[in-house]
C-alpha cells in the first residue's frame, strides 16, 4: 500500500488541507466528521484554488472557493454554485481509511 497522505485526526473539523501525490495536487477538507479529498484544479482555468496554504475554504468555511477568481463549490459535491465555472464541479478523488491513515486511491 501507498504511504498515506495524513492521519484522519490530522485535519480539523471544518478545515481544509492541501497535499501533492507524484506530481498531483489534491486537498482534503473535512466537514461535520467526514472527509471530501478532491483534485487542486479549478474547473474554470485549471489553476489550484487555494489562497495561500492549506486555505481552501471561504470565509464561513462552508463552500470550498477558487483564489483566482472566487468560483464557490459545495464541499460535499464538489459543484460549483457561483462563479465563472457555475455549473461545473471539482473532481473528486477516491480515498480510504486504514487504521485512522487516509489513503488515496
Ligand atoms: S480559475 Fe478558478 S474561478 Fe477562475
Amino acid at each position: 500500500m501507498s504511504r498515506p497522505l495524513c492521519h484522519f485526526n490530522d485535519i480539523p473539523e471544518g478545515e481544509s488541507r492541501g497535499f501533492t501525490v507524484e506530481g498531483m495536487a489534491l486537498f482534503a477538507v473535512k466537514k461535520d466528521a467526514e472527509l471530501y479529498l478532491y483534485k487542486n484544479e479549478c474547473p474554470h482555468l485549471g489553476v489550484n484554488l487555494e489562497w495561500k496554504e492549506d486555505e481552501f475554504l471561504d470565509l464561513d468555511g462552508e463552500l470550498i472557493e477558487c483564489a483566482m477568481h472566487g468560483a464557490l463549490f459545495q464541499i460535499t459535491d464538489g459543484h460549483c454554485i457561483a462563479g465563472p465555472c457555475q455549473g461545473e464541479s471539482l473532481k473528486p478523488l477516491p480515498w480510504k481509511m486504514d487504521d485512522g491513515q487516509v489513503y488515496l486511491l
